[in-house]
C-alpha cells in the first residue's frame, strides 16, 4: 500500500493506472475507520482492479468547532486496517494540500441541504460538496462508494455529480451496525459505557416507526409516540424524527409506494451527535 501525500502525486501515480486501462475505485473518508468504512473499502475491491482511499478530516465541513477538535484521529491504526485490506493507494493530504487559500466557493443544494441535517448544521454540506469535488478532480475515479448511513450526503453528491458532469459512478452502500443496532461511526466512541447503553433508542425508534407505518398507522402519531419516548430518558434529545422521499428528501406523511421512502433521525445521547435513517420501502 502506497501512501501519498500531495495532488501531484496522486495525479501522477493513478495516471499510470488509468493508462491501464484498469478501473480506479475511491472510498473517501475523514479516517477514525470502523467496519462501516471497511465495509466501503470490501466493496469497492470487489466492483474495481485498485481502490485508493482517502483520509483527510475535512474544515470546511464542520460548523461546529468542537466537532471539529474532538474529531477522533487514529490515523497508525487507519493505515494498519487498509492495509489489511489489500487497498491500493491512501491519500492523506495536509490541510494546506487541499485549502491552499482560504476557499470563497459556497455550494447551494437547494431544499437538500435545508432540510433534515441542513437546518442544524449550516454549511456543512457547501464543505462536503466542496472537498468531494476536490478529491474527484485529483483522483478521477471510475466508481465511487459512500455510506447510506449518511442518506442526505448521498442525496446531494448524486446532485453534485450529476449537475457539475463529474464523470463517476456513485455506489451507495448499505449502513454496518453494530450487534444491537447501533449504526457504527466514528462519534460512537465518545459515548460513555451509559451513553452507548442509551444510544440504542435511535435504532430502536426506526424499526418500532418502520413496523408501524407498514401496520397502517399515522405517520404523525408514530412521530409524536417517537418524542414522548425521547423526553422519558434522561441526557437523550431528539432533533428530527421525519419521513421523507429516499432521493428528493420531501417530507411525506404516509407509504407513498410510488417512491422510495425512509425515516431519518438525528439526536444527542450526552454530547454526542448521532445521526441514522432507515429506509421503509
Ligand atoms: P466519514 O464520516 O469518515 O465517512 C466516510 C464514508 O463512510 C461515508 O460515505 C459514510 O457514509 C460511510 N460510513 C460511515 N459510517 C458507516 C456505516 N455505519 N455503514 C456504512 N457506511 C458508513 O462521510 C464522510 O466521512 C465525509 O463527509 C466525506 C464524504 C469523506 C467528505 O469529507
Amino acid at each position: 500500500m502506497e501512501i501519498l501525500r500531495t495532488k501531484l502525486d496522486v495525479k501522477s501515480r493513478l495516471n499510470q493506472v488509468r493508462n491501464s486501462q484498469k478501473i480506479i475505485g475511491f472510498v473517501p473518508t475523514m479516517g477514525a475507520l470502523h467496519e462501516g468504512h471497511l465495509t466501503l473499502i470490501d466493496n469497492a475491491k470487489l466492483n474495481s482492479d485498485l481502490v485508493i482511499a482517502s483520509i483527510f478530516v475535512n474544515p470546511t465541513q464542520f460548523n461546529n468547532k468542537d466537532d471539529f477538535e474532538k474529531y477522533p484521529i487514529t490515523i497508525e491504526k487507519d493505515l494498519d486496517l487498509l492495509k489489511q485490506k489489500g487497498v491500493d493507494f491512501v491519500f492523506l493530504p495536509a490541510v494546506e494540500e487541499l485549502y491552499a487559500s482560504k476557499s470563497i466557493v459556497k455550494f447551494d443544494f437547494g431544499y437538500l441541504d435545508k432540510t433534515l441535517e441542513g437546518v442544524f448544521r449550516p454549511g456543512h454540506f457547501s464543505g462536503v460538496g466542496l472537498v468531494v469535488s476536490k478529491l474527484l478532480n485529483i483522483v478521477k475515479p471510475h466508481k465511487s462508494f459512500f455510506g447510506q448511513k449518511d442518506l442526505q450526503q448521498v442525496a446531494v453528491i448524486k446532485r453534485l455529480v450529476e449537475e457539475l458532469e463529474f464523470d463517476v459512478r456513485v455506489i451507495t452502500v448499505p449502513t454496518v451496525r453494530e450487534l444491537d443496532g447501533l449504526a457504527m461511526s466514528s462519534r460512537n466512541v465518545r459515548l460513555s459505557i451509559e451513553g452507548r447503553a442509551k444510544s440504542t433508542i435511535l435504532y430502536q425508534s426506526l424499526t418500532f416507526a418502520k413496523d408501524e407505518l407498514l401496520a397502517g398507522k399515522e405517520w404523525f402519531i408514530i412521530q409524536e409516540q417517537v418524542k414522548s419516548n425521547f423526553q422519558n430518558i434522561s441526557t437523550c434529545s431528539l432533533e428530527y424524527f421525519e419521513l421523507v422521499d429516499t432521493n428528493s428528501l420531501e417530507p411525506k406523511n404516509n407509504l407513498d409506494k410510488a417512491s422510495g421512502l425512509s425515516i431519518c433521525i438525528a439526536a444527542y445521547v450526552e454530547d454526542v451527535r448521532l445521526i441514522d435513517n432507515l429506509e421503509i420501502i
